[in-house]
């Protein structure tokens, strides 16, 4: 199969789909892979390391388009690829279409199949190619977070371990799943006072036994949310309902009840986010202040660390990458379970049904979409 990378086009955006090693693998198997000149320059992979590898170098981004059945690439389609969309196209990439109503409208009316990384699943319900970035979002969420605490960026001046004779911060964690649990492991490392909630013991129950009693593992409802962010110079946002819209959780009177200057940051943007204030921010502005709280919005936080997520995201794709130019995308899509949970769109049909209830448009089952 012939199979494309392009160099990504989202604001700062310096990861790339698959390193040098991954792509050896597809040529391995006997396929051909384009990669755009430059695809992984950000993230110190060459073009002669691609070219070593056997890869064929493409010198645009229609070039790559136009040359492949399979196109795989990290964040989703830019505005610039729309117009590369055919039916006999397969998109492999992160979607996150319930927050991206126009990407899912040019999807549909060009009849490109979309198969979305965040919604592979495996039988017990993991999704292992979110959960790499998840994690590195959730570390980030930390970093980004004390940064803009400091006094020169307009933050409270406060360091999340405070100081001999000084209280520790206190930083809350709403979602207790991949990301939230990785945000807790970097505060509590830096000697914040944590406290993480969710609606799903299972996951209180991971966070006891990671951390003991060193971080407060709360069960989630409005009223808890509201007092553990009333006392939070730090609030993160970390909820997840796979397809769907993430649910506001976090209301405009939340925010207004932080100290002044505190920051929230809404790991969940990427699904629309869940605070009644959040708006999508790009890594090149990447917070504004509303109700003297700090808000941090950007969709695509992996790329700060480009290089660790490049290799991370490439590990959780290349069997799925594999399995669909082995078989053929619509055969590997009736075969696997997994990726037929994570197909969007096919021949103009809408085929997830979070995804459909969030932007109010017509639902047709994936089994339906793979036989017409
Ligand atoms: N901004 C970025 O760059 C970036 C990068 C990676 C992932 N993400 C996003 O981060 C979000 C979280 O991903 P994840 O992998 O951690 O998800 P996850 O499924 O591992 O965890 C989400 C958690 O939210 C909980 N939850 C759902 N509704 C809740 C509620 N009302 N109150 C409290 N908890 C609730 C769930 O029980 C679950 O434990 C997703 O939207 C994902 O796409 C963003």
């Amino acid at each position: 199969m012939r199979i494309g990378i392009p160099r990504e086009r989202k604001t700062l955006e310096k990861r790339v789909a698959l390193t040098p090693d991954g792509a050896a693998q597809l040529i391995k198997h006997g396929h051909t892979v384009f990669v755009e000149v430059g695809a992984g320059e950000a993230v110190d992979f060459s073009d002669d390391e691609y070219r070593t590898m056997g890869c064929t170098m493409a010198s645009s981004l229609e070039e790559v388009w136009a040359n492949s059945e399979l196109l795989v690439k990290v964040k989703e389609p830019h505005e610039s690829e729309y117009q590369y969309f055919r039916p006999d196209l397969t998109v492999f990439s992160f979607l996150h279409l319930a927050g991206l109503p126009e990407v899912a409208k040019v999807m549909l009316d060009s009849k490109v199949t979309g198969i979305a990384y965040e919604l592979v699943q495996t039988e017990d319900g993991r999704l292992p190619l979110l959960e790499p970035m998840s994690e590195i979002a959730g570390k980030l969420s930390v970093l980004n977070g004390s940064y803009y605490l400091l006094s020169q960026n307009q933050g409270r001046g406060m360091l999340l371990g405070g100081a001999l004779g000084v209280a520790r911060a206190q930083v809350t964690i709403v979602g207790a799943g991949i990301s939230g649990r990785a945000a807790c492991e970097v505060a509590y490392g830096m000697g914040a006072d944590v406290t993480i909630l969710d609606i799903d013991i299972r996951k209180l129950e991971m966070v006891k036994s990671q951390f003991g009693n060193q971080v407060s593992a709360v069960f989630s409802t409005p009223p808890a949310i509201a007092r553990a962010a009333a006392e939070s110079s730090l609030l993160i946002g970390a909820v997840l309902v796979p397809g769907a819209a993430a649910p506001k959780v976090i209301s405009r009177e939340m925010i207004e009840s932080m100290p002044k200057g505190s920051v929230f940051v809404d790991i969940s943007m990427d699904q629309g986010g869940c605070a009644e204030t959040s708006r999508a921010t790009s890594l090149d502005d990447p917070v504004f202040e509303l109700d003297g709280v700090t808000h941090y919005g950007v969709c695509n936080m992996p790329s700060q660390a480009a290089r660790t997520a490049t290799m991370a995201l490439t590990s959780a794709t290349l069997p799925y990458v594999l399995q669909l130019a082995n078989l053929g995308c619509r055969e590997a899509l009736q075969a696997s379970p997994r990726l037929k949970v994570a197909l969007n769109t096919m021949a103009g049909k809408l085929t997830n049904l979070e995804v459909a209830k969030s932007l109010k448009l017509d639902f047709t089952e994936a089994e339906v979409a793979l036989i017409q």
